[in-house]
């Protein structure tokens, strides 16, 4: 957390926005539906104490079960210290570690007794895991996020997992998930060769969801996180390509413009997001998020929730869900929110109306 003048500033910052109307004249602070929902309904998860600031962020002196009140400085040591608030790499990038380090789970190996992975923070502890090939990129998050399970005194499963919980909120947009504290540390190295591979065929990327325990449902969930992604290591000239063109928010334009017959300028798909795009068995699912973005805000929180118990005893797990900032929004950024025709497949945010949203939603971590 910063010091108390930061959001003073921050409100005087949207003041300012606010009189530098667009071609418009709307006003620029998001409407109140931006700081009302819930879990659920694809907006925010916190529904505690704000402290009165009104910007849609708990407090711990709010805090309704005593378990979670070490959470809230460690929520704003990721959120403020690693994310600075916003959409960018560090929170991309530990929404792509919440996915490789609960990944490796294998309904397979845990029946055959076998030595099993899942979302128990090994990425944190291994040394050699994060070194692996299908790890690349992760090394920067990693370091970032090492030092807190000690400096808390919490274990590196809850810190991982919550770190991917706040990266996708970071992204205007993004869900609240619900989230859980609670786990143990690894037992187990993670098995190797279990996380999917971007050229393999669709049958073979379902079948090891499937091992997971995801069905093509909520696999085709998973994937849109690719929304706020960019590619480093697949084609290596053209590194830090964003797979689709609005790549610091968490909607559902990734949907359509992958499937689309054209490519969108500056973007690179991943052939596997292509495929499930038009493949037989997998077209049905990926098509309900296609323009949907309550559809999968709901689908996505409620499989990543999933993804990030993967091998863990939920039961022994204490809800923490109320850390969480609100949800942003993005239907009160739309440019075409106040036109009363068709809404467009993929509405245009307003670039104006979505700083002014980060300022007001994410204020003490800018
Ligand atoms: C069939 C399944 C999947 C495949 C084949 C796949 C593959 C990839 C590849 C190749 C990259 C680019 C890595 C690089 O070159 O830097 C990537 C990035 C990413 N993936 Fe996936 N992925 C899959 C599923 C998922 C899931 C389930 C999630 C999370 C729920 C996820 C989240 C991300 C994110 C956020 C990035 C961007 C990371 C960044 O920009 O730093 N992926 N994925």
């Amino acid at each position: 957390m910063r010091s108390l003048s930061i959001p003073v500033f921050s409100f005087l910052l949207v003041m300012l926005l606010g009189v530098v109307a667009p071609a418009n004249g709307s006003p620029h602070s998001p409407g109140p539906d931006a700081m009302k929902r819930k879990h659920g309904d694809g907006g925010g998860g916190g529904d505690g104490d704000d402290g009165g600031s009104g910007s849609g962020i708990p407090t711990v002196d709010g805090a309704k079960n005593a378990v979670c009140k070490p959470w809230y400085a460690i929520r704003d040591a990721i959120m403020g210290g690693i994310y600075h608030g916003r959409c960018g790499d560090p929170a991309r990038a530990a929404v792509r570690l919440a996915f490789h380090d609960a990944g490796t789970f294998s309904l397979a190996l845990q029946a055959a007794g076998r030595p099993n992975g899942g979302a128990d923070g090994s990425m944190l502890v291994d040394p050699n895991e994060v070194l692996r090939p299908d790890n690349n990129g992760l090394q920067n998050i990693v370091s970032l996020l090492k030092p807190l399970p000690a400096q808390f005194n919490v274990s590196p499963g809850d810190v991982l997992h919550l770190a991917g919980v706040l990266g996708v909120l970071a992204c205007p947009g993004g869900p609240a998930i619900k989230t859980y504290i609670g786990r143990k540390a690894p037992k187990n190295i993670a098995p190797d060769g279990l996380l999917p591979n971007t050229n393999s065929p669709v049958k073979v990327l379902t079948d090891r969801f499937a091992d997971m325990g995801f069905s093509i449902r909520e696999l085709m969930a998973l994937i849109g996180a690719h929304t706020a992604g960019k590619q480093r290591f697949v084609n290596l000239a053209r590194a830090q390509s964003p797979f689709d063109s609005t790549v610091n928010i968490w909607d559902v334009r990734f949907y359509s413009e992958t499937q689309s017959s054209s490519v969108a300028a500056g973007t690179f798909r991943l052939p596997s997001d292509v495929n499930f795009s038009h493949n037989a068995t997998t077209q049905k699912d990926y098509n309900r998020f296609v323009g949907k973005q309550d559809n999968w805000g709901r689908e996505y929180a409620d499989a990543h929730e999933k993804m990030s118990l993967l091998g863990v005893d939920k039961s022994t797990l204490t809800d923490c869900t109320e850390i969480l900032p609100q949800s942003i929004d993005l239907k009160d950024l739309s440019v075409s929110s106040s036109n009363s025709g068709k809404q467009p497949t993929d509405p245009v945010i307003d670039p104006v109306k979505l700083e002014a949203a980060i300022q007001k939603y994410r204020s003490i971590w800018l």
